[in-house]
């Protein structure tokens, strides 16, 4: 099992099943403070930076009231491109080691791959990945592991699809390398252009895992038990017009859904754009608002473990 104090959460692929499920476990044992039934001040005194420099609605905001709600304390900027000392030309590693010389633990989401790993390596204080470009956000992919437990009792056995941008979408990089370690069945549905980088689909052939990959939306939604919709990443496009012949590739509709199992869940992210229209929200199977409520929970648990506040 890692060490989660003091650990930066980077990846999905630092995390063995075992860790994976224990995070899971924690994350379950913090429901009662998220909806308030019960009162925990276990972070008093720790202080939580949070710095964007992408924006953020769900991210930023459940990671806060995960810490403020734990009796933790925040400092916050959004917007920290023009905000912060980056604008007048200062290091990633510079902010590192000055914002973890005075908070406990980093949350941030910056628009280039791999700068956030870049941050951490500056400084001892633990820095959570919200997101680095088009490459990983470790955090919503626990999110969303603890949404399928939650809706399905397990992950073993089931057919997970994956649809949309999955080239540029960081959230679906983060979920497959996670979903290595269980026993399931991937479909990966995107235009050929857009479809799962080779080495996150190469990564899971060689853990023996069933991949498919289709263009092909309406052939492959009867057989998921789990639809996990994408948004096109319109700002990762370097050519507007490249994104608009995509922007609107694959649209869920209720004949769409009347093809689908009785028992699937909707999973997306969010924010949607047209993927999912709104009249599927009605849906019972549709689970994207309650997966970003999932947010809190399993955020206060990362919080908790990776500033010692639980430690086994
Ligand atoms: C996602 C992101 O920022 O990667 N949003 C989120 O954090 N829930 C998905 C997206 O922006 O499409």
């Amino acid at each position: 099992m890692v060490q989660f104090k003091g650990l930066d959460i980077l990846s999905t692929k630092q995390f063995s099943r075992d860790d994976l499920m224990y995070v899971m476990k924690i994350a379950k044992s913090m429901e009662p403070f998220a909806s308030c039934k019960k009162q925990s001040d276990m972070l008093k005194g720790k202080m939580l930076a949070s710095l964007f420099f992408e924006p953020s609605t769900r991210t930023r905001l459940s990671i806060e009231c995960s810490m403020q709600r734990l009796g933790g304390r925040v400092v916050s900027m959004a917007e920290a491109a023009q905000s912060s000392s980056i604008s007048k030309g200062e290091s990633l590693q510079d902010m590192a080691r000055i914002v973890g010389s005075y908070v406990d633990v980093i949350a941030m989401r910056h628009p280039v791959e791999g700068s956030v790993h870049a941050f951490a390596s500056a400084t001892p204080t633990p820095v959570l990945n919200a997101g680095d470009g088009p490459g990983e956000h470790p955090t919503q992919a626990m999110i969303d592991l603890y949404t399928i437990l939650k809706e399905k009792g397990t992950v073993d056995g089931l057919t997970v699809g994956m649809c949309g941008d999955l080239r540029y979408g960081r959230t679906v990089h983060s979920l497959a390398s996670l979903l290595y370690h269980f026993k399931v069945k991937l479909v990966f549905i995107a235009p050929q252009e857009l479809k799962m980088p080779a080495a996150v689909s190469q990564g899971l052939g060689l853990q023996g895992l069933p991949i498919e990959e289709t263009t092909d939306f309406g052939d492959a939604i009867g057989g998921l038990d789990v639809l996990y919709m994408t948004r096109v990443q319109r700002e990762r496009f370097t050519n507007q017009q490249e994104y608009e012949k995509f922007a609107r590739v694959y649209e869920l509709s209720e004949k769409l859904m009347q093809k689908a199992k009785k028992d699937l869940i909707v999973m997306h992210p969010l924010p949607r754009i047209t993927e999912i229209p709104t009249e599927i929200d009605t849906d019972p199977r549709a689970k994207y608002f309650e997966q970003a409520r999932n947010g809190i929970p399993v955020r206060m648990g990362l919080l908790a473990l990776v500033t010692g506040a639980i430690t086994k």
